[in-house]
């Protein structure tokens, strides 16, 4: 048996899994985000090393397996977070995390000082959320705590480190921290030299399934898993969830519909080049990669509108008439900006709307059109990926969007490509355990961990005459956001 944790935003969870990639255990645990003022988001890392103990005690347990039968552990993190260590590997301070968007002043600089260097070695635009904005901030407006600091790692890094009392850090995470030499796999000395940070700041790196030490004896008493229990390094979220799907091979691509939403496709040569409109990291596949484009509010702006006009009632019920609506929503358009937009747009200003009310229109057209207005935002992406000359025809669809019939159809009429769901999903935990499996050896390679413990659901093919309705409004969709720019300035 294996254990893959996934370590969340507000929760951490673990899952069992048999040699067959069946769930035998499932555990979370949740833990608080703390905004001291507006934009911040800051995490205790003890607080994600207890609440990870708890829940492995938990899953143990709830299998009925003893501490002996698990063989390893491995990770799947929340990413771009920024934990300091002092000498002693201390936290110096609260993680400041990546939904944390106090470092504009920081990215400006970054792209003054890095000039045509930030897209040619680290791959990609200088966000609030990436790694490096975060420890500029922290040297410029806390220089007592900076002075302290030795070294960082990321969220899932520092609880794999108080397990095993090893620092290290995967490709995968390591090429969101904007540090990352991507195409060659090392840290950037240049970008180093830059921001005048030393080399020995940074940790050593590692493939994510590297078996990088064994539980220490105090901690497998707090976790209930047997000391030297193996563990192996884990990946970004975004990479465990992308092995999670199987997205293992060239040709694939994911759609992932949660709070917000991503579109990510498999990519073997690391010159892809998408001109930095899309992410480019590392996969937690051996000399693999994935581009990756982002809608903010993606599951969210159904949530809102749930919450907004049929409070009472559930997801179900809420999308019950949505398949009665022919595609198009009879001329309703909705823009998904609701906190503003990712890709292809980076503008955190721009807000959303809906285009088009007829006095015939029901709270179904409404749903309707929301769910089309968030596939169109994800169709951006695919642009993107497609303007570029990469083929998007096979998708593979979970979170949110999974759910629901009508929209994975919607999904394969908008992308225009062959959209399936899998048949026992599990997200970025069961690609964290698949890590762990390859780890122990239980497969020659992650592909055919995949071919074991992922199973696609029968597909949704696009149907012509919906594509046409689609790329004709598509069309106007794509002149909303220049038109409503600067609406809320
Ligand atoms: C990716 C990103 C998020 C976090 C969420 O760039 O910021 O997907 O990984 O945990």
């Amino acid at each position: 048996y294996v254990i893959g944790i996934d370590l969340g935003t507000s929760a951490v969870k673990a899952l069992l899994i048999d040699r067959e990639g069946r769930v035998r255990g499932e555990a979370s645990q949740s833990y608080p985000l703390i905004h001291e003022h507006s934009g911040w988001s800051e995490q205790q890392p003890e607080d994600w090393v207890e609440s990870t103990a708890a829940a492995l005690q938990e899953v143990l347990r709830s299998s009925g397996l003893s501490r002996e039968q698990v063989e390893g552990i491995s990770f799947s993190g929340q990413m771009h977070g920024l934990v300091l260590l002092d000498a002693d590997k201390k936290p110096v301070r609260n993680a400041i995390l990546w939904n944390d968007t106090r470092t504009t002043a920081e990215c400006r600089e970054i792209e003054r000082e890095l000039g045509d260097t930030l897209l040619g070695v680290a791959r990609n635009p200088a966000l609030e959320g990436f790694t490096l904005p975060k420890i500029l901030w922290v040297r410029k407006h806390e220089p007592e705590v900076f002075g302290l600091s030795a070294s960082f790692l990321l969220p899932k890094d520092y609880v794999r480190f108080r397990l095993t009392g090893e620092l290290y850090m995967d490709y995968s995470d390591a090429a969101g921290t904007l540090l990352f030499d991507v195409a060659n796999r090392r840290w950037s000395e240049e970008i180093l030299r830059a921001f005048d940070l030393p080399a020995g700041f940074c940790p050593p790196l590692v493939e994510s399934h590297a078996l990088v030490g064994v539980l220490l004896p105090g901690m497998a008493e707090r976790t209930g898993l047997a000391a030297g229990t193996k563990v192996f390094a884990g990946g970004a979220d975004n990479a465990c969830g992308a092995i999670g799907a199987g997205i293992l091979s060239e040709g694939l691509t994911l759609c992932s519909i949660g709070t917000s939403g991503v579109i990510l496709t498999y990519e073997n040569d690391k010159e892809s080049d998408y001109a930095g409109k899309v992410h480019f990291f590392n996969h937690g596949q051996v000399d693999a990669y994935y581009a990756m484009g982002v809608t903010l509010a993606a599951g969210y702006s159904l949530s809102w509108f749930q919450n907004t006009f049929a409070p009472e009632e559930s997801f179900g019920e809420l999308l019950k008439g949505v398949g009665e609506v022919k595609p198009g929503a009879g001329g309703l358009l909705f823009t998904p900006y609701l906190v503003g937009e990712r890709t292809p747009h980076a503008d955190s200003q721009i807000r959303g709307s809906f285009i088009g009310v007829d006095g015939s229109h029901t709270r179904d057209h409404f749903a309707r059109a929301v769910m089309e207005g968030i596939t169109f935002s994800l169709a951006e992406s695919v642009a993107v990926f497609r303007s570029a000359g990469k083929k998007v025809d096979r998708v593979v669809s979970i979170g949110g969007g999974a759910q629901n019939p009508v929209w994975l159809q919607m999904q394969a009429d908008i992308f225009n490509a062959e959209v399936a769901a899998l048949e026992n999903e599990q997200g970025p935990g069961l690609g964290a355990a698949m890590l762990a499996a390859y780890g122990c050896g239980w497969f020659d390679s992650l592909a055919a961990c995949a071919d074991k413990f992922v199973k696609r659901a029968s597909a949704y093919q696009p149907q012509p005459e919906a594509v046409k309705a689609y790329e004709g409004l598509f069309d106007i969709y794509r002149q909303v956001y220049a038109q409503t720019r600067g609406m809320n300035e």
